[in-house]
């Protein structure tokens, strides 16, 4: 089902692309979710907590586009504290997967369990918070570093900066003149694709997810700025037990412990 979640998302992502302004763009995503909140349909009643103590499990899932079938009878698990890496052809489903894991998507058929507990029955907030979707375009805010990692929740500085030490970007907060407080962005100060990236996985790791999906994270970048976020990743995931799922092109390497070959 092509869910009207997912034309929230689509445009809203669009706007951010261009450079719409970080409290503007802070209000549609809050309004996104009070939508959802009040949204009658299934997907988005479920009031059990998001717990994840096992497993993350696609069982018997099936999707597709309109008349476009892109996945049938799907079945994967995943099990907590472990770094998957997803690889396949072009066009053979990789985004749909993550996409409906995230729960931007949901399933014609089949389901979705956490330890055992189908996710329509956890708390649709919660679970987004729990579970959270990194895309392959970063977006920066035309806003201060901080705001960029924050989107406006309230954190302690010494989170925002033990984030940005945890994707090495503590020399460039050093660089500039306000520190977490200075602008960047296009109209301010352009940074660097792979900075863009790793404040994206800053901003994703303040909020200790359980789950991390990433969408080729690193097909931009060179080789020291992959391995800064594998190995940010690692850390992550070995400080908090989280699960980390990774679609890359990419087909090998040691950062993944299991890899699933689509076909
Ligand atoms: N919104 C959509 N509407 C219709 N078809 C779509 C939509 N999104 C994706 N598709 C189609 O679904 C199929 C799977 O797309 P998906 O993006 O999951 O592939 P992918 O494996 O991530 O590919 P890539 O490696 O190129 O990113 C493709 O044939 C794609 O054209
Ligand atoms: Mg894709």
């Amino acid at each position: 089902m092509y869910t009207l979640a997912n034309k929230m998302y689509a445009p809203l992502l669009l706007l951010l692309n261009q450079s719409l302004a970080f409290q503007k763009a802070k209000v549609s995503y809050e309004r996104t979710e009070e939508y959802c909140a009040q949204r009658e349909d299934k997907e988005y009643t479920g009031t059990k907590p998001f717990n994840m103590e096992k497993n993350l499990v696609i069982s018997g899932i099936s999707f597709g586009y309109s008349v476009i079938s892109v996945l049938n009878n799907l079945c994967l698990e995943f099990a907590v504290g472990r770094i998957y890496a997803i690889t396949g052809k072009s066009g053979i489903g990789k985004t749909t997967i993550i996409k409906l894991l995230a729960r931007l998507l949901f399933p014609d058929d089949g389901k979705v369990y956490v330890d055992g507990v189908n996710a329509t029955e956890i708390d649709y907030i919660e679970y987004r918070r729990n579970v959270l979707y990194m895309p392959q375009q970063a977006v920066i805010f035309d806003s201060s570093l901080r705001d960029n990692i924050t989107l406006g929740l309230e954190f302690a500085d010494s989170d925002v900066y033990t984030s940005l030490e945890m994707v090495g970007m503590s020399d460039f907060v050093t660089s500039l003149s306000n520190g977490i407080d200075s602008f960047i962005g296009i109209r301010y100060r352009d940074i660097s694709e792979g900075e863009k990236q790793r404040i994206c996985l800053a901003r994703t790791i303040i909020r200790k997810p359980k789950i991390i999906l990433l969408d080729e994270p690193t097909s931009h970048l060179d080789e020291i700025s992959t391995q800064t976020i594998y190995n940010c990743l690692n850390k992550y995931r070995i400080s908090q037990n989280a699960t980390i799922i990774i679609v890359t092109h990419t087909l090998k390497g040691d950062f993944a412990d299991e890899w699933i070959r689509l076909k």
